[in-house]
């Protein structure tokens, strides 16, 4: 992307596939940067294959994959016409390890390839993939599935992705890329890596493109650190300050809460910009800032524009299934929809923000543990040398018999089946139980009322014409 065609809006990634390819797709035609979620996808993808895949799409997107054969293996496997019996729940992924089999990456592979290509069907626009530095492990066959399918961006925050610009150089030219797993209690000098071979999987005759990186940080500190020091070009960084939804950096220093116990966000966690200027990089501010005033002020302040999330989670596109929307949008109506910033519910230990909306029935600590989809589980050295797995949010037996802490279990939530769950693909369990949603939403939720103006539902459409007001949001992209 030149500076001719920057985007003055970037719809947000929003996992798990809230920012799904219908979103991400209305955006991209829209002339504004759209972004598909890769979190889990892989997950994501066989479930829609397991309901059947009613539109017919996700086999549509496999009937051009590269290499049909294995488009075909997904099918056989996956692939249930007319959908699961009454009371069947889902056939569960092998969960990630530092190397999985061929198949389970290519389920990956697919996965994301489907979701790029559904998102750039039928248009020019651009369309980026949005994806967790703290999910290790399937993050190189994700960026590949993606590349397959001509992503333009890939953007990643949570965490410091400073080995990925080189992992993207390295799958342009269909070379092995490498990763550094973190593994607690691992030597340094002895390092334990993740790779991926793009000549396993018979597709490298397929010319691919380097997509632009877009590194997410809440610190100026951070994104100097990683222009300079990151193995690859970054370019281009969203500054996402502590009011955006999903995860959230931890505030710096000793961390305080509030009196409804939410850590304290301080005028030393704002990003000073001027330094983000005179990095001459371009730069996107995110966090509450989804508002055309908000728009004009980022680029009052020299950033290329903004990047929006709450706002587009709520339009009719965005994946979080149509009864949320309903509920959400009629509670923002009535002034009683609120966020709470949780310092505990993620595994990650990053603070995450929690909906609160009365008419929604959450997964609270009372859902019985389990660990089955595994995407936030942490790598640990045992004694004997090997590397284990283990998740804060799973059963507390299980986590402290692998090393880790009691102390450290408190107030966890599962938020990979909770997630899975907001978006109509919630796990059945054997007592007949479905898991619970956990919506997350950034602060401004409370104000959606400006976007919907009086409305039960908005598109996408309707959230770009509020932001950029109602010329046709393709003729503001400059360039
Ligand atoms: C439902 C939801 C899920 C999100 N998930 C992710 C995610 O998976 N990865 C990420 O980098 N940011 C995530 N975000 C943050 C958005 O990409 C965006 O930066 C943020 O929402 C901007 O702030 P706003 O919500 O005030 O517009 C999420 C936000 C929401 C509302």
């Amino acid at each position: 992307m030149t500076a001719g065609t920057l985007p003055l809006v970037i719809q947000g990634g929003m996992g798990i596939a809230v920012s799904n390819w219908k979103l991400a797709q209305a955006v991209a035609m829209a002339g504004q940067l759209g972004v598909v979620s890769g979190t889990a996808l892989d997950s994501v993808f066989v479930r829609r294959l397991q309901d059947g895949d009613p539109t017919g799409a996700v086999r549509r997107a496999l009937a051009s994959f590269p290499k049909p054969e294995i488009a075909a293996e997904m099918l056989r496997r996956y692939f249930k016409p007319g959908g699961r019996a009454p009371n069947e729940p889902y056939t569960a992924l092998p969960m990630y390890k530092q190397a999985v089999s061929a198949v389970r990456e290519q389920v990956t592979i697919a996965a994301n390839y489907v979701e790029v290509w559904l998102a750039k069907e039928g248009h020019q626009g651009k369309v980026g993939i949005n994806l967790l530095t703290k999910v290790q492990m399937p993050t190189l066959a994700s960026l590949y599935g993606a590349m397959l399918a001509g992503v333009d961006v890939v953007l990643m925050g949570a965490g410091i992705p400073r080995e990925i610009p080189g992992a993207l150089d390295a799958l342009a030219i269909q070379a092995p890329a490498v990763l550094r797993l973190d593994v607690e209690g691992q030597p340094s000098d002895q390092p334990v890596t993740l790779s991926f071979d793009p000549s396993v999987h018979g597709m490298t005759d397929v010319p691919l493109k380097r997509p632009d990186f877009y590194a997410i940080v809440s610190a100026h500190s951070l994104a100097a650190n990683l222009a300079r020091k990151a193995t690859g070009k970054v370019d281009g960084f969203v500054v996402e300050g502590a009011t955006a939804g999903g995860h959230n950096a931890p505030p710096r220093g000793a961390v305080k809460l509030n009196d409804r116990g939410e850590p304290i966000y301080g005028e030393r966690d704002a990003a000073d910009l001027g330094a983000m200027r005179e990095l001459g990089i371009p730069f996107w501010l995110a966090g509450s800032v989804g508002t055309p005033e908000g728009l004009a002020e980022a680029r009052r302040q020299g950033a290329a524009g903004i990047q929006v999330g709450t706002a587009f989670a709520y339009s009719d596109e965005s994946g979080f299934t149509a009864e949320i929307k309903r509920q959400v949008l009629s509670d923002v109506a009535e002034g009683r929809a609120g966020v709470f910033t949780d310092p505990r519910a993620s595994p990650t230990g990053f603070p995450f923000k929690i909906l609160e909306s009365p008419n929604i029935t959450q997964q609270d600590d009372t859902r019985e543990r389990l660990c089955d989809l595994g995407y936030l589980r942490s790598a640990a050295r045992r004694e004997d040398g090997r590397t284990i797995y283990r998740c804060s949010a799973a059963p507390v037996s299980e986590y402290t018999n692998s090393g880790g802490t009691e102390e450290d279990t408190v107030g966890r939530r599962c938020l990979c089946n909770g997630l899975m769950a907001v978006i109509g693909l919630g796990q059945l369990r054997k007592d007949g139980s479905v898991e619970l949603p956990m919506v997350t939403s950034g602060d401004t939720v409370s104000e959606l009322a400006a976007v919907a103006k009086g409305r039960t539902s908005y598109s996408a459409m309707d959230v770009l014409k509020y932001l950029l007001g109602d010329a046709p949001p393709a003729a503001a992209v400059a360039g």
